[in-house]
């Protein structure tokens, strides 16, 4: 019997047919998902929960490779926020389990092809271990350039704020130097671009505590498909929707 946290083998690197039809697409940058809907996933199978979080954890690598593909440069995946603590004990042990293994079977080829790893959120309250793991697929993955796939892991947007706004102050920066840049330099994803697309997977309209100042001009695009679920043509379908949004960041359209 397999144990809960197990991870799937991986499925083979997508090479994306010839259907997805690219040209003349306006491809966001930046992409951030809310992975919701593993638990009804399973549960829609008769299993238990875990098995949804064992099939959302393998469709990361599906959904991180065709990203990669349609030409996003940053993906950032909601993996477990501040309140999953919340959970039952188990289920949280599950979580932490599947990313330890996540990082131990499939961190070489993810190197290998060109991913690098950051991790947004807090390491504190997670296990020496896995704080380890954190770390050293950081540093062994810093340089690569393909794409970045950002794991907000022990992440609340609320959280990271006030983590910024207290480091800020034992830095001792004068108020009247405070502007928005640099508070972004303060927060986990310093150094990344803000998300141009949020997209949430399960069905819910919500932003959950989700890069909530990052995304303060990101479109939204929210589909019932539970995670495990959502593949490639889902996500050209969410691409291309964005790319048909009127984005004007607040300003009127001159001409
Ligand atoms: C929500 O599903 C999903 C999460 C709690 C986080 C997503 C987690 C994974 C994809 C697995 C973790 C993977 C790594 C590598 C850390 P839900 O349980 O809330 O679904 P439900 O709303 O149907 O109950």
């Amino acid at each position: 019997m397999p144990s809960e946290a197990q991870t799937l083998p991986p499925p083979p690197l997508a090479r994306l047919p010839g259907t997805f039809d690219l040209t003349g697409l306006r491809i966001p940058h930046h992409v951030g998902i809310i992975m919701d809907g593993n638990g009804r996933w399973a549960q829609q199978r008769g299993q238990p929960r875990f098995m949804g979080h064992r099939a959302g954890t393998t469709n990361i690598r599906r959904v991180l490779e065709a990203s990669a593909t349609f030409g996003i440069k940053v993906l950032t995946i909601y993996a477990f926020s501040t309140e999953n603590w919340a959970r039952p004990p188990a289920e949280v042990r599950t979580l932490m389990q599947l990313l330890s293994r996540s990082l131990n079977d499939q961190l070489g080829e993810l190197h290998a092809n060109g991913v690098q790893i950051r991790h947004s959120g807090s390491l504190v309250g997670i296990s020496d271990t896995l704080r380890r793991q954190i770390l050293a697929a950081l540093e062994l993955t810093r340089n690569n350039t393909r794409i970045v796939l950002n794991v907000a892991f022990n992440y609340g947007g609320r959280a990271e704020i006030i983590d910024a706004v207290q480091r800020m102050m034992a830095d001792r920066v004068p108020p009247d130097q405070i502007s928005e840049d640099l508070l972004g330099e303060y927060l986990y994803t310093h150094g990344l671009p803000d998300p141009d697309l949020i997209i949430r997977t399960g069905g819910e309209y919500r932003l959950s505590n989700f890069l909530i100042w990052q995304a303060a001009y990101a479109e939204y695009y929210a589909t019932p498909t539970y995670w495990p679920d959502f593949d490639e043509g889902e996500l050209y379908r969410a691409i291309v929707t964005y790319s048909e949004r009127d984005r004007r960041f607040g300003k009127v359209k001159v001409g």
